[in-house]
């Protein structure tokens, strides 16, 4: 392979971008045109329009340091939202850091599925439950949608809700949000209109399989769902009368044919499932939903 032309001396923006584009599509890359641009403002600190109109300005020797730092850091499989240190969810923006998965758009679908069966009750006073909340993208989406809800997320990492914590304080939901160090719903009292949870669901032998943006870069423990993928599921189900209200509800993402595995182990849990499960733009069923149907007398 020929070695990366380094950008020289006297190169404008328009050059970097040309020379990092090219650099990024030759390593087969994802949108290498995105990624050089966003890591290109990112390193100047200018957004689209800026970077466009400032194309033919020339940059500066530390400037092009960074750049080449970014590039090359992106060319070792590094993903943007991590050189970054934050990713769009929901239209809002996440700090992210080594400590959290990055928030995938894919998970959007648990919100939609969330406000298509709770709809109805948007300016309720509802207490929400997000397990294994990483950078507490899900519980920020929902509470910025749920105006009068507050919400708990659980992490095993603290370091992962001491991310989630600083994003509830960038937008302003902390007097609405907590978080709790627990086991899934372990160290929760129980009883919350709506529980929703993303939990690791790769199982173990295909964590080395996948891609390395992926592999190197996103926690283990939120990677991880043990030998079938299924072992987060299977303690939340087994949990999930008690953490689900009697008349609430239940919305977990589920891999990629994990559907079917993941209803019965609601049903088998006394849950009433609601099918089928919501797709996710690629038509890949993603989220599961249940209720906690209650039965007087
Ligand atoms: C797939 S990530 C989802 C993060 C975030 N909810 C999202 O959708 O972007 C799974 C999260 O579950 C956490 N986790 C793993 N095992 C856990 C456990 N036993 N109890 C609670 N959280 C756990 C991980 O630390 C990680 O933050």
């Amino acid at each position: 392979m020929t070695p990366r032309p380094a950008l020289q001396h006297g190169a404008t923006i328009a050059a970097a971008r040309r020379t990092l584009t090219d650099s990024l599509r030759e390593a087969n890359l994802d949108s290498p045109d995105l990624d050089a641009r966003l890591l290109i403002g990112h390193a100047l600190g200018l957004e689209h329009a800026a970077l466009v109109s400032s194309s033919d300005r020339i940059l500066t020797a530390p400037e092009i340091a960074l750049i080449e730092s970014f590039g090359a850091r992106r060319l070792r499989h590094e993903p943007v939202a991590h050189i970054l240190g934050r990713k769009e969810f929901w239209g809002l923006e996440f700090t992210v850091s080594a400590d959290v998965l990055v928030p995938r758009p894919e998970t959007e679908t648990i919100v939609e599925a969330a406000l298509e069966l709770l709809g109805a009750q948007k300016m309720q006073p509802l207490r929400i439950a997000d397990l294994g909340t990483g950078s507490g993208a899900l519980l920020i989406a929902l509470l910025q949608e749920f105006p009068n809800a507050t919400g708990i997320g659980t992490d095993i990492s603290r370091a992962a809700l001491d991310v989630a914590s600083a994003n509830v304080w960038t937008h302003g939901l902390n007097k609405r949000a907590a978080f709790a160090v627990s086991d899934y719903g372990a160290a929760l009292p129980g009883g919350y209109d709506l529980v929703v949870s993303n939990p690791p669901y790769i199982p173990t032998a295909d964590i080395a399989g996948l891609e390395p943006d992926v592999r190197n870069y996103d926690p283990v423990l939120a990677l991880d769902g043990g030998a079938d993928g299924l072992a987060a599921y299977r303690a939340i189900a087994a949990d999930s009368r008690r953490l689900v209200a009697p008349g609430g509800t239940l919305v977990l993402e589920v891999g990629v044919g994990q559907a079917d595995a993941v209803n019965a182990l609601l049903v088998e849990a006394g849950m009433a499932v609601l099918l089928p499960a919501r797709a996710d733009l690629a038509g890949i069923p993603r989220a599961v939903a249940a209720n906690h149907v209650y039965v007087s007398g």
